[in-house]
């Protein structure tokens, strides 16, 4: 498992310039992952269901019926998977706790064994001087809390702020950031309008009113994690895709005007604006989420960051539907296993974008990285075009600093592979390969070569 004894041939690299601005060691380099994705253990010590664990078990909903019930089995691993970390010279962790560990029923009751697990992983990062990211929502809703409404529920984001406040309290400032929230539009819009993630639903009255309480969610729990964290950094993790049109008519570019609207300014006003864009409720007056008086004053407070997950760009063309704009399969040959569109100009373009906002705090890039045909072939793994991909992204994350944003890290995804939600484990995201028979973990050459990057960072010091 260790990287010095690997074979891989170091078939590329990735260079940075020495006076590039992520060679200073301000800038924090990390892999990421979250807790459904990489745990297992489903069942184990008081850990009770998610949506997850019930949507897996609905036949059709996820590729070959994948479940969480084993995954990387992280949750025995974890101290394997961590000293990989530390092996790869890495600044950082991205991980994300689990609700359904932590608070196990409807009245709020706290398991110490969960909590006594995430201190651990917690001491020893902190041990290391390895910062860890935490997330604390990664769609992974406790189902007591789906079985009365879930999202669609008001209360759920009080439940919400309820176990933020009891992570906070026990690991305070031992967590350096806090992420709320990771990408509330799939936790909205792809569970409740395309009805692709759990619960499955389709329906944009609903997406639009589980925007509304996610967003609540977060800013309920703010205020909980400043009083409980006061040196720790508390903010919200976005997935945003800049949308081109597929032809350069006026009709696409409109288009694309509704889909940044619906998909991207939808969370981003409100955090920043403390209102939903104006569009968006005329366009779908039916759809407009119940908000009470206090909400926006409460999402919209002041971040301390913004994390950017960036895969990809959209297609987008005008649609005679509901929505007005339909986002489209990519049809080129230099997509990622995901049939994802490798476009990191995106990646500054949406940095830029955000940079220019009004009341934009710093920004952290949370998720980069693609799904890849890796093979496992004599004890290696050579997922040159990975190397590629982060090659060029972190020369698209450069080009942004260059254009004034002030950006502070970077987060490959993932440190592992793992459980790619609807596509089940067939989706290979991880720069450390895992065989799931044998759970044994093999660093691929893109995992080397951000170790690479990282020694040779220290070099410079
Ligand atoms: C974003 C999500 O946060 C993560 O869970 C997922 O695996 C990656 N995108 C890749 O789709």
């Amino acid at each position: 498992m260790t990287l010095i004894n690997s074979t891989a041939k170091n078939a590329l690299k990735i260079e940075l310039k020495p006076d590039s601005p992520l060679m200073n060691r301000e800038f924090i380099f990390g892999a990421a992952t979250a807790a459904f994705q990489i745990e297992g253990a489903w069942d184990r010590d008081g850990r009770v269901p998610c949506i997850w664990d019930t949507f897996c078990a609905e036949p059709g909903r996820v590729a070959n019926g994948d479940n969480g019930h084993e995954a990387c089995d992280s949750y025995t691993r974890w101290e394997e998977d961590l000293a990989l970390v530390q092996e790869l010279g890495l600044d950082a962790y991205r991980f994300s706790i689990a609700w359904p560990r932590v608070i196990t029923d409807i009245h709020g009751t706290v398991n110490q064994k969960a909590i006594d697990h995430y201190r651990k992983q917690l001491n020893f990062l902190n041990e290391r001087g390895i910062k860890p990211f935490v997330t604390l929502y990664h769609w992974d809703l406790p189902q007591y809390l789906q079985d009365r409404g879930g999202w669609l529920n008001r209360e759920t984001a009080y439940a919400f702020a309820h176990y933020a406040d009891v992570v906070s309290r026990a690991f305070g400032d031992q967590i350096v950031s806090y992420a709320t929230l990771n990408e509330p539009w799939c936790s909205a819009f792809l569970s409740y309008l395309h009805g692709i993630h759990a619960p499955g639903v389709q329906d944009r009255k609903q997406a639009y009113q589980a925007a509304h309480h996610l967003l609540l969610a977060h800013g309920l729990a703010e205020p909980k994690i400043r009083a409980n964290a006061p040196l720790a950094d508390v903010g919200i993790v976005l997935n945003i895709s800049p949308s081109d049109p597929q032809q350069e008519t006026l009709a696409d570019r409109n288009a694309c005007v509704l889909a940044d609207l619906e998909n991207r300014d939808f969370f981003l006003q409100p955090l920043l604006e403390g209102s939903y864009p104006e569009p968006v409720l005329n366009r779908h007056p039916t759809c407009s989420p119940m908000v009470l008086p206090g909400d926006l004053e409460l999402i919209s407070a002041e971040l301390d960051f913004i994390g950017l997950n960036y895969y990809t760009r959209n297609r987008v063309v005008a649609a005679d539907n509901e929505a007005g704009y339909e986002a489209l399969v990519y049809a080129g040959d230099d997509a990622t296993a995901m049939g994802w569109e490798i476009y990191p100009e995106g990646l500054t373009r949406t940095l830029q974008h955000l940079a220019s906002l009004p009341r934009c705090p710093a920004l952290y890039v949370t998720e980069n990285g693609m799904a890849a045909d890796d093979d496992l072939r004599g004890g290696a793994v050579d997922d040159e075009i990975r190397v590629a991909y982060f090659q060029s992204h972190l020369q698209a994350a450069e080009a942004a600093i260059a254009a004034g944003v002030d950006l502070r890290g970077y987060f490959a995804w993932s440190l592992l592979d793992n459980f790619e939600w609807a596509e089940g484990y067939n989706k290979r995201f991880g720069i450390v390969y895992v065989d799931y028979a044998t759970q044994q973990r093999t660093p691929k050459a893109s995992a080397r070569a951000l170790g690479e990057l990282m020694t040779q960072r220290r070099q410079l010091e």
